[in-house]
């Protein structure tokens, strides 16, 4: 059977709702099947909710529903998404990945509906064979071959998480429709984010540049949602930034800096509440990310003994004497650690999601709700420019550059960006690009000129499709809030362009007035990677070698979006003209990882008993405690919606949890210590924070192990108790 009917069945039993939400739901799971970061559609049927069509409602009201739910896959022995490091696998847990949904409702017409899932798979999502996009999540979820490589594969384990909590969250976000209102505000944050590629930035018109102060966007654009008494119950924000603050050598499965600003905003409205199980959602989805990095303090050399050690690196070219292995980007907090640089950048976000939550200066939204969806092949899509030429797209083919990956995380194969065909190339690539996709036709090399064809990877189906020829284009509106669902990363420039044309044609065309928020979300629905100018794209800088459809990408969305704009019109009726959906992939997937085997306890042992214990003098904020123990592996359980540790303090003779394992100041980590007798350890470790009560306090453990022969059970393991002072 394949995936997506099993999706289907688990959906029917799971959510014992009408059959039109069923396929609500499932058309959500379709596009994320098909390797989706932000997962949306709209349901227009009549029984989408019954007994919420009685209630009264007045102008300018929406139903508003709100939910998270946990999508933490295995998080050992799995390749973590976005760096596509082979080496890069996970081996413990610093916080948890969510995702968060949203629905809107038309008051008067409750049928129309949006949903827009911000799902923690950050940055990922882009996951590049030897990108850039880096990221702490777990990895092996989307469905094409491509950024299939490092996990070895399809991992289902990963993709049952994100399914079954995505799933969950939209459940909730469901069962909590209730009338409410929305209103939009912005703010600036300056310091978060600068231009990783700012060369090809340089390439755009100086008369377009002058325009704008900055070569990022720099605002940060929220939707709050409110109950009918006007109290917060969350939001939906949306602000350029990578998730690649933590480095391509962390282990530890993660959030990156927008996990964080949730975590921050939702632990800073209920404290008590253990991180996703708060009732505030806080949602920070990315928008023109392209060419965006959180790395502020720019790219250095890392090339001790070298003459070059901590110069920045070439500006062109990203590289420390020819090589690009050692330059690397900085954070504000990069002289601590890049977990602080993390922390920072999270921060930020939440900061100025806080001004606007608390602004007096947000303008309510009005007006009905609607989306419009198709696919568009990509392949060879001709149309017709604004000066009357007709171009094409092409076959979807990744530059050399794209090998040389970014500042963020470079290359493994000592690319360099800014290729142009005329310099030296790596003979291994030439060899293997031959081996592993069909040499491109003088005519598709023509397409992508000046692009230097590494991988022809739209016309590779061997074993399966690499990368998706065919994306889905999606428009979402909530009144005069717009927000157009991007199938790829798109540069600072190319998201403002297409804003700037969307906004213009939403005007126009008298669907809104001169209120018209537009914002842009991606990448969502197909991982397409990115979209650049076509003046960027002449630098082939890593994001120009990864717009994968040729210099006309960005134009041809313009035009595909623009023509969807009349279904977003009040009266509209009927869906955009679309191309054929994708084909199917997942059922033809190859997964090479292996199962856990078998666990076991050394002789006098027994799973989850102390092996070094917590100090017995006092602890203080800002000292680490940790704890080890007789472990079993963590991909027996993945305890979604649970935790594997806690830290509990004593409170009136009763243990109370504190702390969970998505509590940033924890950290759980396993190690496989000897494969033949299946031994293993946990290391439980707790950063106190400055604040933390003075009191009793121990380290819990939870596990799971796999017997040789026999069914997995649940164990548990205390520390002895500490004290802090
Ligand atoms: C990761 O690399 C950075 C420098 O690039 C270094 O400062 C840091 O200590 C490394 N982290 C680990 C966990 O090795
Ligand atoms: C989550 O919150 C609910 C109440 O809102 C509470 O009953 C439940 O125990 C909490 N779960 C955890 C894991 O804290
Ligand atoms: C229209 O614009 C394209 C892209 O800049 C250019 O190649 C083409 O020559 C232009 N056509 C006309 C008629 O100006
Ligand atoms: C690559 O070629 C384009 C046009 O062919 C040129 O404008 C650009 O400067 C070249 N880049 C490099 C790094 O040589
Ligand atoms: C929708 O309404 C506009 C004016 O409000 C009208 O011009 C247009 O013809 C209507 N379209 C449909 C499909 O009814």
């Amino acid at each position: 059977m394949g995936s997506l009917e099993t999706v289907s069945l688990r959906l029917q039993s799971a959510l014992s709702l009408t059959q039109d939400f069923v396929d609500l739901t499932q058309s959500f799971l379709y596009a994320m099947w098909n390797g989706l970061l932000l997962l949306t559609a709209l349901a227009a049927s009549t029984s989408v909710l019954p007994g919420q069509n009685g209630i009264p409602m007045v102008a300018g009201q929406y139903l508003l529903g709100l939910g998270v739910g946990d999508v933490t896959g295995p998080i050992v022995e799995t390749n973590l998404m976005g760096y596509a490091s082979l080496e890069q696998n996970g081996r413990g847990l610093h916080m948890r990945q969510r995702s968060r949904a949203y629905i809107v409702a038309d008051g008067s017409a409750p049928n129309n509906r949006i949903v827009f899932i911000n799902a923690g798979l950050y940055n990922d999502q882009n996951i590049a064979f030897v990108g850039t996009h880096s990221h702490a999540g777990v990895g092996g979820y989307l469905e094409n071959l491509l950024p299939q490589i490092t996990s070895l594969g399809y991992v289902k384990q990963t993709a049952d998480a994100i399914v079954d909590g995505t799933v969950l969250a939209v459940q909730r976000a469901h069962a909590s429709i209730a009338p409410g209102r929305l209103s939009v505000g912005s703010t600036n944050i300056v310091d978060g984010n600068i231009n990783r590629s700012p060369i090809a930035y340089l390439a755009n018109p100086a008369e377009e540049r002058a325009r704008y102060q900055y070569d990022t966007d720099k605002e940060l654009t929220l939707l709050r949602f409110d109950d009918d008494n006007g109290n917060a119950r969350g939001f939906l924000s949306f602000f350029p930034v990578h998730g690649t603050s933590l480095y391509i050598n962390n282990t530890l499965v993660s959030t990156d800096n927008k996990g964080m600003a949730a975590f921050l905003y939702e632990n800073s409205v209920e404290p008590d509440s253990m991180p996703g199980n708060a009732t505030f959602v806080a949602g920070f989805a990315q928008a023109n990310v392209g060419d965006t990095t959180p790395n502020t303090l720019g790219a250095f050399c890392h090339s001790p003994g070298k003459a070059w050690h901590g110069q920045p690196c070439d500006p062109l070219r990203a590289t420390c004497g020819d090589t690009v292995t050692d330059c690397q980007g900085r954070g504000p907090g990069f002289q601590i650690s890049d977990f602080e640089s993390n922390r920072i950048i999270g921060e930020l976000q939440f900061r100025g999601a806080q001004r606007i939550m608390e602004s007096q200066g947000r303008v309510p939204v009005h007006g009905a709700v609607r989306s419009a969806h198709a696919y568009m092949a990509m392949d060879k899509h001709r149309f017709t420019l604004p000066n009357g030429t007709t171009v094409s797209t092409c076959s979807a083919a990744l530059g050399f550059s794209f090998a040389g990956g970014t500042t963020d995380g470079p290359g493994a194969f000592d690319f360099t960006q800014g290729t142009n065909s005329s310099q030296p190339r790596n003979v291994f690539w030439d060899i293997v690009k031959g081996a592993v996709t069909p040499t491109p036709s003088a005519e598709q090399i023509r397409c992508h000129h000046p692009k230097p064809i590494l991988l022809n990877s739209g016309a590779a189906h061997v074993p399966y499709d690499w990368t998706a020829n065919t994306v889905s284009v999606q428009i979402l509106r909530a009144g005069n809030f717009v927000m157009l669902i991007m199938p790829g990363e798109l540069s600072t420039m190319a998201g403002r362009r297409i804003r700037e044309a969307l906004r213009n044609t939403l005007i126009s065309s008298g669907i809104l007035g001169s209120d018209a928020n537009v914002v842009v979300a991606g990448p969502a629905n197909t991982y397409a990677h990115y979209v650049t100018t076509r003046e960027e794209y002449q630098i082939q800088r890593y994001e120009g070698a990864s717009t994968v459809f040729g210099p006309f990408t960005l134009e041809a969305y313009i035009d595909k979006y623009s023509s969807m704009v009349p279904f977003l019109a009040d009266n509209a009726s009927g869906t955009p003209p679309s191309d054929a959906a994708p084909p199917e992939q997942t059922s033809k997937a190859i997964s090479l990882q292996t199962g856990v085997v078998f666990d076991a306890a050394p002789i006098g042992k027994k799973f989850g008993d102390v092996l070094q214990n917590v100090n017995s003098t006092p602890y203080r904020a800002g000292d680490k405690v940790a704890a080890q123990f007789v472990g079993a592996n963590p991909r027996n359980n993945l305890r979604l919606e649970g935790t594997f540790l806690t830290v509990d303090r004593l409170v009136a003779g009763q243990w109370r949890t504190v702390r969970s394992d998505s509590h940033p100041s924890t950290i759980f980590e396993w190690v496989r210590t000897n494969t033949v007798l299946g031994f293993s350890t946990v290391t439980i470790s707790w950063t106190i924070e400055t604040g933390t009560p003075a009191g009793t306090y121990r380290l819990s453990y939870f596990g799971n192990s796999k017997p040789l022969i026999g069914s997995i059970s649940s164990f548990s393991g205390v520390s002895g108790s500490f004290t802090i002072v």
